[in-house]
């Protein structure tokens, strides 16, 4: 196995932000090896693939970072499609939210970048919406990318092009630290069943889900979705309709992707449940009913990471060398190009260029530590 130079970054986890950082980093010149247990169950093969700051109704520094992220979006995606020879189907189709009254619109905490839409507009930007949505708004500046299909392919390409190491089958069961805390090291056991450790000073955590099993003082969870696609008529939806609790998100092809549940209380559950598959063919008529008998194509399940205020964990963690890029709960694939570009200006340089530090700063991994009550000021 590569890596057993100690100054090879090592990227912990090979899904989306795993991949992501590692792009980034070999675009710098750095060594990297990405070590991952089971690509397959990664996030990134799992979401609907949208870019929807606006849409999914985002405040505050998470809001700021989404759109940062989808400013980013074009010539990130157009650097992997140059690195790997591969299209990564971003699709800037913007989307529509609909809503039952015109004053749940206007209560909508993006309403302010978004246009707003009456029925006419909303029949006219979603043929055959039902019509108990009389209000919406539009936000052309969101889209999607063909994640499942294409992205994850495309940067993986990229990596291997640019000499990034991978290590499919490789579970991380442990970290090594030296007598001051700081990394030495990831003890790992490989498909084979060996154990070893691989030196290293610098690593990054993109363990999605999974992560507070290598690091349980990190507040990450995993929030269950399950999907599925329908094959549409050939341009039957020219942009994805957010509603709530149900999305579809057109592929150029005709496939139809739609989510998702959310199942905080399923934990590590695997497969689909008739109970989370009635609720998305629910939520699809009633949002249009004629999807509602479009063929389905495939079914498929997967763990969103989570953390107490739904944003990522991004930056330095508590063992010194380690660096987190995970917690993105239900927006990782938007919050993949900014991520790679923090982590990767971070990571180069060991400490990090002070742009890129003050820009992690909201999303350190010990920011609910100021929301538990000091043992001190408890009452009795
Ligand atoms: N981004 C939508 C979801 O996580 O379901």
């Amino acid at each position: 196995m590569d890596g057993d130079d100690p100054g090879t970054v090592l990227i912990l986890g090979g899904g989306l932000m795993g991949l992501a950082v590692a792009h980034a980093l070999a675009r710098r010149g750095q060594a990297v090896q990405v070590l991952s247990r089971r690509r397959s169950e990664a996030a990134g093969f799992v979401a609907a693939g949208m870019l929807a700051p606006h849409a999914e109704g985002l405040q505050g520094p998470l809001l700021a970072l989404g759109q940062q992220s989808l400013a980013l979006i074009p010539d990130w995606v157009a650097s992997i499609e140059a690195d790997s020879g591969l299209p990564c189907g971003l699709r800037p189709c913007g989307i529509v939210v609909p809503f039952p009254s015109a004053s749940d619109r206007d209560g909508f905490a993006t309403a302010a970048h978004g246009v707003p839409l009456d029925r006419a507009g909303l029949e006219r930007e979603l043929p055959g919406l039902a019509p108990s949505w009389t209000a919406g708004l539009l936000f052309p500046q969101d889209g999607q990318i063909d994640n499942r299909r294409r992205l994850m392919r495309a940067l993986e390409r990229a990596c291997s092009r640019l000499g990034v190491g991978f290590s499919e089958g490789a579970e991380v069961e442990g970290l090594d630290r030296a007598g001051d805390g700081a990394l030495q090291g990831v003890r790992l056991r490989t498909a084979e069943g060996d154990r070893r450790t691989l030196p290293t000073r610098r690593a990054v955590l993109a363990c999605g889900a999974w992560s507070a099993r290598l690091l349980p003082e990190l507040p990450v969870f995993p929030v269950k979705g399950q999907m599925l696609s329908l094959q549409a008529p050939r341009q039957a939806l020219g942009r994805v309709v957010f509603g709530p609790g149900t999305y579809l998100v057109p592929r150029e092809d005709g496939l139809v992707v739609v989510g998702a549940t959310s199942e905080a209380e399923a934990g590590f559950s695997e497969g689909l449940t008739p109970a989370g598959q009635r609720q998305l063919q629910a939520g699809l008529a009633a949002l249009l009913p004629e999807a509602a008998g479009w063929p389905p194509m495939e079914r498929w399940w997967g763990f969103r990471p989570c953390t107490p205020d739904e944003a990522p964990l991004l930056g330095p963690s508590p063992v010194p060398g380690l660096w987190l890029a995970t917690g993105h709960h239900r927006n990782g694939v938007l919050l993949a190009a900014v991520t790679a570009r923090l982590l990767a200006a971070t990571v180069a340089t060991g400490t990090g260029e002070p742009q890129a530090a003050s820009a992690l700063e909201p999303f350190r991994w010990d920011r609910f530590r100021e929301l538990t009550p000091q043992p001190s000021l408890r009452q009795p």
